[in-house]
């Protein structure tokens, strides 16, 4: 072991030591007190490893890199690195250009669920939703239909999709834009995802690295409700090393293993150091330890500092300003970062390196912009003229919306089923569901969810709450969709066409008429919603993240009265995370329940199809839901005086999230992770296992890296005048440029760098590393299980059975039990298929946190094949 590498372990057995006498608390107490400063620390890790020294990996994409970084100026190269300043370009993120080489302003445009700000574009099923599915091919699908609508609009990095937040806080405002909370699922689908967008030549950027679990905080000058000041420092996510890497860095190594061209660096800090200058997470996990080639890209105001954060392992900052001075022209990087290459703070291979990753993530994910593929629409105004730089309304005006319609039946269909295919049917008593007019005539629809909001579609980043819910609110949000369906649109339609007699009501305060409605209806339907979102937006005292889990808009209330006056009701939750179901799941009239995530534009559709059995619910859901609040992770509202609040309770969660919690602590849920019923009942029985492939206990050596390259032109001109504007350079206001003043004065640099900074790269990968999502032993498969499934009822549908993994139980690494497989199987009536699953290596592996290396434990495993995590079917052991 080198010395770098003992002090880290060092530093991480000291923290871990610590962390073990952190006094473990019960949820409901007030949050950690006093200001004692944190035992938390992100130790030191340098240099940034040189991207392209992977054996066969994107060594094609680094060569055309290459060739063209040589023979780029120094500010041309930092040109790449920096935005172009907030609202100026089309996009909401811009980098420079490089005329020279044929490279245009980089268009970085948001989100996980389709092109913000921008028209014609559909609003897709949210990460959540999707994750539902359970459904590998729809998140490949999704991912297609995804790419193809980012490229057609001009998009070349497309930002998600979204894998941080991992969903560990129930009431965390943007678990929506991400899979589930469940590693191991939004690590497969964020692959997918990638997959799709990539191979559509949008790049994807998956985000956000990482610990971004709450809204609160996640920023600092942020208020602090209980003293009325505002915080110095954002959030700290402390997050133990086995953790780190079995859970929340998991979806992350997936994501790199699929070839994602960028990664986003969070808000809030790591154990101590702000994400976006963090070299343990950025240098060491990310670009040592997975091997990731592409860049790191700041979040949008996320970078706090210049020298710091460029030797610490980011590539690019966005949108290019210094925090909190979006519009004044003065960024860390840009001009500062040529200073600093002048004056040798930052060394030019940093600069290098950053360029280098910038243009072989292009190359490697075919996303570098041809001539004539450039944005086709502004996300700062929806007229089709505007200023060519929105921010400086001196510029000429030019058309900036070409209203370019990128749907076609593919983008169509993949909205459709995605949603109809994440759909939960939680509860359905004497087959209330399907509904049919055999079963009843009188139908009353009720909810202020069901319908459309006053306000119309397009309310400031999908914020409004006064009717169905389509998204959460925020960057993760599409403003202006094409269309959405209400539930009340195609419920009333598949009403009218069953020749139903059908009733609407909106009002949910005022329940004296829903009380007369509902007492005529022979079965209601209420739609109720729970909205959260980003923080930067607060709907009713929401701050991005939920104040609580009820629903709103009176829903729990309403749900009541239609029950109380209705023998079948059904329930449907719309949300973006778990509710608390208690009043009303046992209801004796509530006959049916069924869950939907944000299920985008078609919402209504899928929702009305499931109902009326035009298609099947076959989806899971992608977290627990508690039967009390109580057994959720909750959010950290508390800041010290200091000013720097720190997030300890994923500290004592440590590796029991979500599921893992109730399942290790015997807590009977309301409903468990992976449940969700159907229409047809299904067998699944008979597991087998054989192995593939021989693990030992340790991982085998790393493949070599290759050598390290520098330029020709490496140490770039030490004449500042090289820098300088050209003199026909026609300034734009506020608009971020590379070049140095004239009257620029350079000091040589004596910069105090941070304990253990060096410049030499390492001749040898670590042994976890050295391939891309890291060590390629990980990424084999080690066993193969197999089940047999069989449909039961009386027509064709989809069925998911699933696999969890136990380890020995006289291991010594305490591991509780986790999802490692599931497939989706059609089946016709009767059919019985064989189901198979791979397990990995790195399924099998724990993070050994003295060895720094993933480990597999010789012992006897459990493969328990079941519905839910709770209701297993079969079983079959195996020993290593
Ligand atoms: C969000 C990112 C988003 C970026 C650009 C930030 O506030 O956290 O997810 O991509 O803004 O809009
Ligand atoms: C923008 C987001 C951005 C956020 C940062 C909002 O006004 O719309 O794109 O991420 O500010 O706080």
């Amino acid at each position: 072991m080198n010395p770098k590498m003992l002090m880290i372990v060092q530093l991480l057995v000291f923290a871990l030591g610590l962390a073990i006498a952190v006094p473990i608390q019960n949820y409901t107490q007030s949050p950690s007190q006093g200001d004692e400063s944190s035992q938390w620390v992100s130790p030191h890790y340098y240099p940034t490893p040189q991207g392209g020294r992977l054996q066969d990996v994107w060594q094609e994409a680094y060569a055309r890199a290459k060739a063209i970084v040589g023979q780029m100026t120094i500010v041309e190269k930092v040109n790449l690195t920096t935005g172009t300043g907030w609202q100026l370009d089309p996009c909401v993120g811009n980098t420079g250009s490089v005329p020279r080489f044929g490279i245009p302003n980089l268009c970085l445009q948001d989100g996980p669920l389709g092109v913000r700000f921008a028209d014609f574009v559909t609003g897709y099923p949210s990460g959540l939703a999707t994750g539902a599915t359970f459904n590998k091919d729809l998140f490949l699908q999704r991912g297609q239909a995804l790419g193809h609508e980012f490229n057609s609009k001009g998009v070349h990095i497309a930002l998600g999709p979204a894998v941080g937040p991992l969903g560990v806080k129930a009431r965390g405002g943007r678990n929506f834009e991400a899979f589930g909370s469940d590693p191991y699922l939004q690590g497969i689908a964020a692959a997918a995802t990638i997959k799709g967008l990539q191979e559509n030549n949008v790049m994807a950027c998956v985000k956000h690295f990482i610990g971004n679990e709450q809204e609160k905080y996640r920023q600092p000058d942020d208020m602090n409700p209980a003293t009325n000041q505002t915080t110095k420092e954002a959030i700290s996510a402390n997050i133990p090393d086995r953790a780190m890497h079995e859970l929340y860095l998991w979806p992350f190594a997936d994501s790199v293993r699929a070839g994602v061209g960028s990664v986003m660096c969070s808000y809030n800090r790591v154990n101590n150091t702000y994400a976006c200058e963090n070299s343990y997470m950025m240098n060491h996990l990310l670009k040592e330890e997975l091997g990731f080639q592409g860049f790191v890209v700041s979040d949008w105001g996320a970078q706090l500092s210049g020298v710091y954060s460029a030797i610490s392992g980011l590539d690019m900052s966005m949108p290019g300003e210094v925090y909190g001075g979006w519009n004044t022209g003065t960024s860390f990087w840009g001009q500062n970062l040529t200073k600093a290459i002048y004056n040798e703070t930052v060394p030019i291979e940093r600069l290098d390196d950053m360029a280098t990753r910038i243009l072989a993530a292009l190359y490697a994910t075919n996303s570098f912009p041809t001539e004539d593929h450039l944005p086709n629409f502004s996300s700062w105004t929806t007229k089709e003229y505007g200023n060519k730089y929105y921010a400086d309304n001196t510029t000429e005006i030019v058309k900036v919306n070409y209203n370019v319609d990128p749907s076609n039946d593919f983008t169509e269909d993949t909205a459709l089923k995605v949603a109809e295919e994440s759909i939960v049917l939680l509860k359905n008593e004497n087959n209330t569901l399907p509904i049919s007019p055999e079963k009843a005539k009188r139908l009353l629809l009720s909810g202020i969810a069901a319908g459309p909001d006053p306000i119309g579609y397009q309310c400031e980043d999908q914020s409004c709450t006064n009717g169905a819910l389509f998204q959460g609110w925020g960057s993760g949000s599409v403003g202006s969709p094409k269309y959405q369906v209400t539930p009340f649109e195609e419920i009333s339609y598949l009403a009218r066409k069953s020749k139903m007699q059908f009733d609407y009501i909106r009002e949910s305060y005022d329940l004296a008429q829903v009380t007369k409605v509902a007492s005529d209806a022979h079965l209601s339907i209420v739609v109720v919603s729970a909205a959260s979102g980003e923080g930067y937006i607060t709907v009713d005292g929401n701050q991005g993240d939920r104040k609580n889990l009820t629903l709103w808009n009176n829903g729990d209330k309403l749900i009541e009265t239609v029950a109380e006056n209705c023998a079948n009701t059904v329930v449907v939750v719309t949300s973006t995370g778990q509710i608390n179901f208690e009043g009303f799941a046992d209801h004796p009239n509530v006959t049916a329940i069924v869950w939907a995530g944000p299920l985008g534009d078609r919402s209504g559709t899928a929702i009305a199809n499931i109902l009326f059995g035009k298609a099947n619910p076959s989806g899971h859901l992608p977290f627990t839901i508690a039967k009390t609040d109580d057994d959720y992770i909750p959010i950290e509202i508390y800041s010290p005086s200091s000013g720097e609040p720190e997030d300890n309770h994923l500290v004592e969660n440590d590796l029991l999230v979500d599921y893992r919690y109730f399942e290790e602590k015997n807590i009977e849920p309301r409903y468990a992770f992976g449940y969700g019923l159907s229409y047809n009942e299904y067998k699944v029985s008979n597991a087998k296992v054989s192995a593939a492939k021989k693990v030992d206990e340790e991982l085998p050596e790393p493949a070599t890296y290759l050598s390290e390259f520098s330029y020709q032109n490496a140490k770039g001109s030490k004449n500042p005048s090289d820098a300088f504007a050209p003199a026909d350079l026609n300034r734009v206001n506020e608009y971020l440029y590379p070049y140095l003043d004239s009257n620029v004065t350079l000091k040589d640099g004596n910069y105090e760098y941070p304990d253990g900074y060096s410049t030499e790269q390492r001749t040898t990968p670590i042994q976890p590393g050295g391939g891309l999502g890291g060590n390629d032993a990980l990424w084999e498969v080690a066993y193969k299980v197999e089940v047999d499934v069989q449909n039961l009822g009386n027509s064709t549908d989809k069925f998911v059975p699933q696999l969890y993994l136990k380890h020995p139980e006289d291991g010594k690494f305490e591991t509780p039990v986790q999802l490692r497989g599931f497939e989706k199987v059609e089946l016709s009536p009767g059919e019985k298929k064989t189901v198979e699953f791979e397990l990995l290596r790195r399924d099998l592996s724990v993070w050994d946190t003295i060895r720094q290396s993933w480990i597999v434990e010789s012992g006897t495993y459990e493969a328990l094949i079941g519905v839910a995590v709770n209701n297993i079917k079969t079983s079959v052991l195996f020993t290593i």
